[in-house]
């Protein structure tokens, strides 16, 4: 790093290269820091600003390190501060005095903002694809289990009869939202820093839009102050992987819960599921726990970013190095939590016998008696106490619904009759045909829209 310390005396305490250097974790940057220094080396030529010999020379060089990283073979040394200065440096090995032109017009303020600016966009986009190909997994099972029923649950009680694929589609929605959120992220994201300099931009007659043009952004930075100390758009991806972890640890909690010996409504392939070292009858859904587990993770890597920038004045401080590591972290977990999900999804079983014993004990038809009380004239307030005596007194008997007599059921109210046992499961679900609701008819028109969401029909 002697190349940048020409005020000082001294090289830099070997404690301090080593609190200070990013390069541990920040090498991930180097395919983005290479494109981004070879469209400006080339614009630099373009302009007039360097020699076109110096460009070829430089875009070469970066070439053959790029190369050079890629099989493994690039020395990383510990005592340059990040990879910028590792690049740099070893560019000037290679290709001496040309190398030292290629940060005219740059400053690693505005250098590493477009490094992690190319680096979100594609995380962005493998977060968005990732997601959907999940989704396709959630309808690929809904649909193989589509005339499946299970207790629909509040408070984790049983409440309501609802198809298993109308609440794989709930989990559908909340996805579509989170592809929505990285997709509307990806618009802040796509704005090109270059030509900010340190902070207050550049004297050279630099041509940004060529670099925008030619790294594939849709825009430039409109103040290059923000622009080198904005990292907003690492915020708004941390914010929108929270939430999707969000989700997924939500599911992880559905399936953790019916994997146990007491719901069993679904099984876990055993490709997906882990054993334990004593107990040899235990199937165990670790994959989703632990999924559930790193959601913590992300979280905290979006806490710890906010409290990173909440004090710091314009423009670039130090501190904003802290980005990186929650950052890739985040990435990496969202894309490892969604791809073992999707194929832990695709390969669960269904076991609708269970679910539907889980139906019949439950009391779950007692809204729709209660509805069955109201056709029959009374006011729903009554229908309801009424029903609510009905369960008391089934329960005491063991009984469910369907094995009290009809005169069991008189004692409750003279307005039963034989058609009190037309309240079915099938009848509950076929009763809620209304827009967004579980009706067979209405679940199979959200499984169309949905396919159609994802380009599947
Ligand atoms: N490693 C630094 C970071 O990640 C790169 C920018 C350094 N800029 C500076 N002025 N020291 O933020």
């Amino acid at each position: 790093m002697t190349h940048i310390r020409g005020r000082f005396k001294k090289a830099a305490d070997k404690k301090v290269a080593e609190y200070t250097s990013s390069l541990p974790f920040d090498w991930r940057l180097y395919p983005y820091d290479i494109a981004g220094s070879i469209a400006h080396a080339r614009m630099l030529a373009r302009q007039g600003i360097i020699s076109a010999e110096d460009a070829e020379a430089i875009v070469k060089g970066l070439k053959e390190i790029k190369a050079e990283i890629d099989k493994g073979t690039f020395k990383f040394k510990t005592e340059l501060e990040d990879i910028h200065m590792a690049i740099e440096a070893r560019l000037m090995e290679k290709v001496g005095e040309a190398g030292g032109k290629l940060h005219t017009a740059r400053s690693r303020n505005d250098q590493v903002a477009l490094d992690m600016r190319l680096y979100a966009k594609e995380a962005i986009a493998r977060t968005m694809a990732q997601i959907k190909g999940f989704q396709k997994a959630l309808l690929a099972v809904a649909e193989a289990n589509k005339t499946v029923a299970i207790p629909g649950y509040t408070h984790l009680q049983p409440a309501q009869p609802v198809l298993f694929a109308h609440h794989l589609l709930a989990y559908f929605e909340m996805f579509q939202r989170d592809v929505e959120r990285f997709s509307d992220c990806l618009k802040r994201t796509d704005v090109m820093p270059l030509g900010s300099g340190a902070l207050a931009g550049v004297s050279y007659n630099i041509d940004r839009e060529s670099v925008a043009e030619e790294l594939g952004f849709k825009q430039v930075s409109r103040n290059s102050m923000d622009a080198v100390s904005d990292r907003d758009f690492i915020l708004e991806y941390e914010a929108a992987a929270s939430i999707c972890m969000m989700h997924l640890s939500r599911l992880a909690e559905e399936l953790i819960i019916w994997t146990s010996a007491e719901f069993g409504f679904i099984e876990l392939d055993e490709a997906y599921a882990t054993g334990s070292s004593i107990m040899p009858q235990k199937k165990n859904p670790d994959v989703a726990e632990l999924a559930r587990g790193r959601t913590g993770r992300v979280y905290g890597n979006l806490m710890a970013l906010l409290t990173v920038m909440k004090g710091l004045p314009l423009a670039y401080n130090r501190d904003m190095q802290e980005d990186k590591e929650g950052f890739f972290e985040t990435v990496t977990t969202l894309l490892a939590t969604l791809e073992v999900f999707t194929g832990m999804v695709a390969t669960l079983k269904v076991n609708a016998d269970n679910a539907r014993r889980a139906l019949e004990r439950s009391y779950v038809l007692a809204t729709d008696i209660a509805d069955y009380l109201v056709k029959k004239g009374e006011a729903f307030r009554t229908a309801h106490g009424i029903v609510g005596k009905l369960v008391r007194y089934a329960i005491s008997k063991g009984k469910s619904f369907h094995n009290l007599s009809l005169p069991e059921y008189k004692k409750f109210s003279s307005r039963f009759e034989e058609d009190v046992y037309n309240v079915t499961i099938e009848a509950s679900l076929a009763a809620r045909d209304v827009a967004g609701g579980t009706a067979p008819g209405q679940v199979a028109k959200a499984l169309g829209v949905a396919k159609r969401v994802v380009g599947e029909a």
